[in-house]
């Protein structure tokens, strides 16, 4: 098939080499001329895993360019622009998407399929297939699930396929069947619904994945006024297969570019229905999520003796989760920030997002590596989960730090271990 991918960040990216990998002919267009040069030469303009790969082995049948007049050959086409914050107030912007539409109605063509992949508010999609009718073409509403550092796979392999499609548009169905037909050979579950449902699913899934997180991170602040283990906690509760271990992990909470932003959306969504009390909770969820890195600098405060003022901190850790360099409302970039503004030295390293990082925020100071960072340090605070963290060995590091002083934000390392060779260990929600 022709396919058009308009907006090349994350997840367009993504689903650009994504489509050409199944065979099909694509063009992802972007607004930013770096970018859409970056993508042209094969190299990801992010961290992530096998991207890069990707756009050298599709590369005959991908192309990137600026120039909106380049989808005219396709007769697919996917929205696939970011649906950020508004800075302002908790609902999205949707600019990109309105700016994507507005330049696209010129080059659509009767039969044409838009395609939407966009989070948005409930009501979207509906408002928008009013103005893509005026050219003949149809919409859909296609949501992506994609987890960054498995996006290549969550998009070749999704556990679900969402259609929301106009009323009796049976030949959306079928075209975005062909699009995804190796998927759906393999077993995909696919679910064909009316616009506001698919619309809905994305931002309930991730209200129900923000709200697990905060959940066990409740019960750690319980854990923490009464010497209980929440790790502990977890694994006793995930064995029940109505609950599940999966998002139970209790730490510095969730981050990035999807969770927070979409929880909040969806609260600003409701509020304008007038069904604002049924997402009440989500308000909790936030603040839940919020506290945990208050508690992270509390604990670091503790452990050196009360003030931050003059200490050397070393922070393990950038992206909001392993695997990533992308530090969108990153909980680890936050608790930097907020040492650095108690006075503490802060040396922070991160094995991908330092450059992500220092031009967000230019005040901290970087370290290549973890041995690095921990020199003369006070105490280092472990805040993304990677793995070269999480089998850091405590005898190696002992003879670099200034106090051998470790807070766990991510409940990532062996207490037993770190305590037994001689180190402070405190953590989130564990005695
Ligand atoms: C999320 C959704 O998972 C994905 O389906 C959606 O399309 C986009 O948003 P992503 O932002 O890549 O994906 O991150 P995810 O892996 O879901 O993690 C989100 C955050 O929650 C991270 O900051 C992570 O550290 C945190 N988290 C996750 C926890 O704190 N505890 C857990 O148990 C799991």
């Amino acid at each position: 098939m022709r396919i058009s991918v308009i907006g090349c960040g994350y997840l367009g990216a993504v689903h650009a080499a994504s489509m050409a990998k199944l065979g099909h002919d694509v063009v992802g267009i972007d607004v930013d001329p770096a970018r859409v040069e970056t993508l042209a030469r094969g190299i990801a303009p992010f961290f992530e895993p096998g991207l890069s790969e990707l756009l050298v082995e599709a590369r005959d049948r991908l192309r990137f360019s600026v120039d909106m007049g380049a989808v005219r050959d396709a007769d697919l086409h996917f929205i696939a622009v970011g649906t950020p914050q508004q800075p302002d107030s908790n609902a999205a912007d949707l600019r990109y998407v309105e700016a994507a539409i507005d330049g696209l109605l010129p080059h659509l063509s009767a039969g044409d399929l838009v395609v939407g992949k966009s989070t948005v508010p409930v009501g979207t999609a509906a408002r928008l297939a009013e103005r893509v009718a005026t050219t003949g073409a149809r919409l859909a509403w296609n949501p992506e699930f994609l987890r960054e550092g498995f996006a290549i796979n969550d998009t070749l392999s999704p556990d679900r396929l969402v259609y929301g499609i106009a009323p009796g548009d049976e030949a959306a169905v079928t075209v975005l069947d062909e699009v995804y037909a190796g998927a759906i050979k393999g077993g995909t579950p696919r679910i064909v619904t009316d616009y506001a449902t698919a619309e809905l699913v994305k931002v309930a899934a991730n209200a129900f994945l923000a709200t697990k997180i905060s959940f066990i991170n409740a019960m750690a602040e319980i854990a923490e006024a009464t010497g209980a283990d929440v790790t502990q906690l977890a694994d006793a509760i995930g064995h029940d297969p109505r609950i599940g271990r999966r998002f139970l992990n209790a730490g510095l909470g969730f981050g990035g570019g999807c969770l927070p932003k979409d929880i909040r959306g969806f609260m600003a969504r409701a509020e304008e229905l007038g069904v604002d009390q049924a997402l009440s909770f989500l308000s909790e969820v936030d603040a839940i999520n919020l506290r945990r890195r208050s508690r992270m600098v509390d604990l670091t405060r503790e452990s050196v003796g009360g003030s931050l003022e003059g200490k050397n901190i070393a922070v393990f850790g950038l992206a909001f989760k392993p695997d990533s360099d992308d530090v969108r409302d990153s909980p680890a970039l936050d608790v930097a920030m907020h040492l650095l503004d108690e006075g503490a030295h802060v040396v922070a390293t991160d094995p991908k997002a330092i450059e992500t990082a220092r031009s967000k925020c230019p005040g901290l100071d970087y370290a290549p590596d973890a041995a690095t960072a921990a020199r003369d340090a006070d105490a280092i605070v472990v805040v993304t989960e990677w793995a070269q963290y999480k089998t850091l060995d405590p005898h190696g590091l002992a003879p670099l730090v200034a106090a051998r002083v470790i807070i766990d934000g991510r409940n990532c390392l062996d207490p037993a271990v770190w305590r037994a060779a001689g180190w402070h260990y405190r953590a989130l929600g564990r005695p």
